[in-house]
Parts: C-alpha cells; structure tokens; sequence
C-alpha cells in the first residue's frame, strides 16, 4: 500500500520538528525529521577527522550510511550504522559543519533514497529543506513555515541556554542568519518554498495553534492510518 506523506519545509527554528513531532502524533503518522539524516553523518565526518570540504571523503560517508528512525512512546530517536546518535545530533561541531555538507550534490543524492525508504513504512510526516519542492513535489499536503528571525533565535538561544548559560543571543543570531543564508543560497536544493505549499508565518503562534492551523488544511484529505 502507498503511504501518504505530508511535507514540512522552512527555516532553521521555524518550529518545523515541534510541530512536525505533534502533527504525526495526532493523525497516528511516524515523525522524520530530515535533518537528523544529515546531522547523523556529520557525526562520522567528525569522528574519521575529515575536513568538511573534502567532498570524496565526505560523500563515501554518505554512501555507506545507514539511517532508521524510531518514533516509540513519543520519542524520537536516530540509530545511524547501528548506534543510537540521538543525543549528540545537535553538538555545536554537527551543527557548524551540517550546512556544508548538505550542499554537497552527491551527499544530497546520497540522502534522497534513504528519505524516500524511511516514508515507505508507515503513512509520515517529514520536515526538512527540500521537502516538499524535491523529494515529494507530487505530496497532497505540504508545508513551509517560517517565523521572523529575531523570534526564531530566540527560541534557538533559549533551548540552548539551558545547556550553556555562557551563549551569547547575539552570537546565535548571527549564526542563524550564516545558516539561512547557506541553506538558501547553495546550488543544489536551495530552501524554497515549494510549488503548492500552504504558508505558515508562526512568529505569533504556538506549537498546538500551529498544528490546528495545518490540520484545517488537511482535514477531510488525510488517508486513515493502519
Ligand atoms: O533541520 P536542521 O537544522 O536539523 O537541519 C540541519 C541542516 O541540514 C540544515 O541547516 C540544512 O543545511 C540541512 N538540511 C537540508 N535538507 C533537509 C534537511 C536539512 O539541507 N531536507
């Protein structure tokens, strides 16, 4: 049977895995944060000790990387080449390199079946960059939500604040904005709001208002979940 699957783009802190996680949960759909598929092979960048532009080394990595997610008991976990990676996809060292690996074209190729073979087990929900514009341009519902930036690194400073109370908010803004500016500038699959996509401008809203937003969209569309 052909699973449905439901589209989640935008930038970074725009909410897309809060409300990504909370959307799949209330229609019984599995959660795939995209991200974390690139993140996971950062994390073998890093440990191999291979500079981030070297882009053979980098995309054999890719090649042989193995990615199942679990969404057990309302967690949301990323076992890559057999290990559970969950807890340091989001390192300062994964976060710094990820967006230029993820302009790599054949890291990009790399990670396209392993998007497409995860959404073949269960009816999904999956956030990302390129979404809904290049892995399911055909997908009934897609998404692309964003929020102002200020109000995007905010949210970023204050879950990590709580690790590092030395961060500085004007250091994570500036961070923020060399990500978007990478993410949207690159060649290969810039973010974009894909063709078809509802907007969702959540600068003012929360997860659940979000969430009920994108199900007026959907309702009435949704396949029943098995
Ligand atoms: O969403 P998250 O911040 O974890 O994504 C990390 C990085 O992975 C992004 O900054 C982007 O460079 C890349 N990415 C991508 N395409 C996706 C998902 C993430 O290029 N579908």
């Amino acid at each position: 049977m052909e699973t449905d699957v439901i589209t989640i783009d935008g930038p970074t802190s725009s909410g897309k895995n809060s409300v990504g996680f909370l959307l799949a949960q209330k229609l019984g759909y599995q959660y795939i944060d995209s991200g974390s598929i690139y993140r996971a092979g950062c994390i073998f960048v890093l440990r191999n000790n291979i500079d981030p532009y070297e882009t053979q080394k980098v995309v054999e990595i890719f090649k042989n990387l193995k990615i199942d997610i679990k969404n057990d008991n309302g967690s949301f976990k990323v076992i890559a080449n057999n290990e559970d990676v969950t807890d340091i996809l989001h390192s300062s060292d994964v976060t710094k390199i990820v967006p230029v690996v993820a302009a790599i074209k054949e890291v990009r190729e790399a990670a396209k079946p392993i998007k497409w073979d995860l959404s073949k087990i269960k009816n999904t929900v999956m956030t990302g960059r390129d979404i809904g514009s290049e892995i399911f341009p055909d997908a009934k519902h897609k998404f692309y939500l964003t929020a102002d930036v200020n109000i995007r690194a905010k949210r970023r400073f204050e879950q990590l604040f709580k690790k590092d109370p030395s961060i500085k908010y004007e250091q994570v803004l500036k961070d923020m904005e060399d990500r978007d500016k990478k993410d949207t500038e690159r060649e290969v699959s810039p973010l974009r709001i894909p063709d078809g996509a509802a907007v969702i401008d959540n600068s003012h809203l929360t997860v659940e208002q979000t969430v009920e937003e994108m199900l007026k969209h959907i309702k009435g569309n949704v396949i029943a979940s098995d």
